[in-house]
């Protein structure tokens, strides 16, 4: 049984790209799926200075321990002002100091979702240029536009689920 995480880029209690990640993690055939959530992870805003005074975190240490462990990662992002949300930013970061490989060499399916129609496109494409430098195999990418339009307990668009699925199918097998 292969073991993979869904992470939301996001520290929202109603985060719909925990939904999202939740949602397409549950639907990669034979796996066991643990969903994380950064509000469980207690990272102090990053500095050098703090890290040089206090050293990087325990939990920052048992993120990445969560990373490594794990056969596959479905992450969805989040996008705030076209870009990371800065609770993630700050736990990737953190991550980052023990490992600048901090994706652990794992096979990554990557989601974005939004209220609006472009779905948090822009925050995908940065981190689908920039993860496979940081230790991230990306098997495949899907932004759902429009998230209260599209999504009620699973993909409602037949087009979009469609590719949703055969996404996730990639991801699958590269696990
Ligand atoms: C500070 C801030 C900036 C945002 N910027 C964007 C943006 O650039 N693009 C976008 O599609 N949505 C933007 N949004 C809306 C978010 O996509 C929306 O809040 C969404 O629910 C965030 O995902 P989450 O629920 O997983 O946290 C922004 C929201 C906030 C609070």
């Amino acid at each position: 049984m292969k073991n993979i995480i869904a992470l939301a880029g996001s520290n929202s209690k109603t985060s719909i790209n925990k939904q999202l990640a939740t949602y397409s993690a549950k639907r990669v055939d034979g796996a066991e799926v643990t969903v994380l959530d950064l509000n469980d992870y207690d990272l102090p805003l990053y500095g050098v200075d703090r890290e040089e005074a206090s050293g990087i975190p325990e939990d920052a240490n048992k993120l990445s321990k969560a990373i490594e462990e794990c056969d596959g990662i479905v992450l969805s992002l989040a996008e705030h002002n076209g870009s990371f949300t800065a609770a993630f930013k700050n736990a990737v970061d953190w991550i980052s100091r023990g490992d600048m490989k901090f994706w652990k060499d794992q096979p990554m399916l990557l989601l974005a979702t939004s209220p609006g129609g472009r779905g948090g496109s822009s925050v995908l494409k940065t981190a689908v240029e920039l993860y496979p430098h940081q230790g991230a195999k990306v098997i495949s990418e899907f932004s759902l536009p429009s998230f209260y339009d599209n999504f009620e307990d699973g993909i409602k668009d037949e087009t979009l689920s469609k590719d949703l699925n055969a996404k996730i199918e990639l991801f699958a097998g590269a696990l």
